[in-house]
């Protein structure tokens, strides 16, 4: 029988692939531009298989993916071993928090889920600081097992070099959008030989979904 959060999920899907075929139209900037049902799923099983405690999103928009996290830490029980919510997620559009809040709370996972409203690049600069101040104490438990980005492409190099000191070794960062849509090639290339030319990394770009590229820190 599906959980609470895989109704929700359900839902949105619904939602998402109405939008995707045009048979419903959003206003402008209020699309969900969310991640495919595979890509949902891909995620889930590697948070599941790296028993995932950690979790830091770049783009929430109205919560899809997060809800995918959630979904996974629920699964690995991995809520109650930290005393702060174990998913980090980062939205500018107030709106689109609003959704996602209601879509958190109606899953029951909103106790799982701080969404930090905000430019990411401010709000990266503050979680930096915060985790060079706090690092001594929290050292590995304050690092990120898995990392998305999926907000604005043009700062998707110095989002990495940001996220990269904040990730576990071992741990994912998943960037979406790297195959489509296509007008977004330009920025992802730009991306996928940036990431390409760092030895602390191994990375591949999979077809699935809009393309998603996986990189794990080596070291
Ligand atoms: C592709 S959507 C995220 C979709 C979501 N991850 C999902 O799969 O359900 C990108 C989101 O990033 C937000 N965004 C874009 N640039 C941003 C920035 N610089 N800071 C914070 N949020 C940003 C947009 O408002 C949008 O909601």
């Amino acid at each position: 029988m599906a959980t609470t959060i895989e109704r929700i999920l359900s839902k949105l899907a619904k939602q998402s692939e109405l939008e995707r075929s045009g048979k419903s139209q959003a206003a402008s900037g209020e699309e969900m531009l969310a991640i495919t049902y595979d890509t949902g799923k891909l995620f889930e099983i590697l948070l599941i298989a790296m028993k995932a405690k950690r979790i830091l999103e770049i783009g929430t928009s109205v919560g899809y993916s997060t809800l995918w996290f959630a979904n996974a830490l629920v699964y690995n029980n991995s809520m109650e071993s930290i005393n702060i919510k174990p998913i980090i997620t980062v939205e500018m559009n107030p709106s689109k928090i609003k959704r996602a809040s209601e879509n958190f709370a109606e899953a029951g996972v909103e106790n799982l889920i701080e969404v930090l409203e905000g430019n990411a690049k401010t709000v990266l600069h503050d979680i930096l600081k915060d985790f060079k101040r706090t690092e001594g104490v929290q050292k590995t438990d304050g690092l990120f097992d898995f990392i998305f980005l999926d907000a604005d492409k043009e700062c998707l190099t110095e989002y990495f070099d940001m996220v990269l000191p904040i990730l576990r070794i071992g741990g994912i960062i998943a960037t979406d959008n790297m195959l489509y849509p296509e007008e977004y090639r330009g920025f992802m290339s730009e991306y996928a030989n940036y990431i390409r030319s760092d030895n602390s990394v191994k990375t591949v770009t999979v077809a699935i979904g809009n393309g998603e590229e996986l990189t794990t820190k080596l070291f």
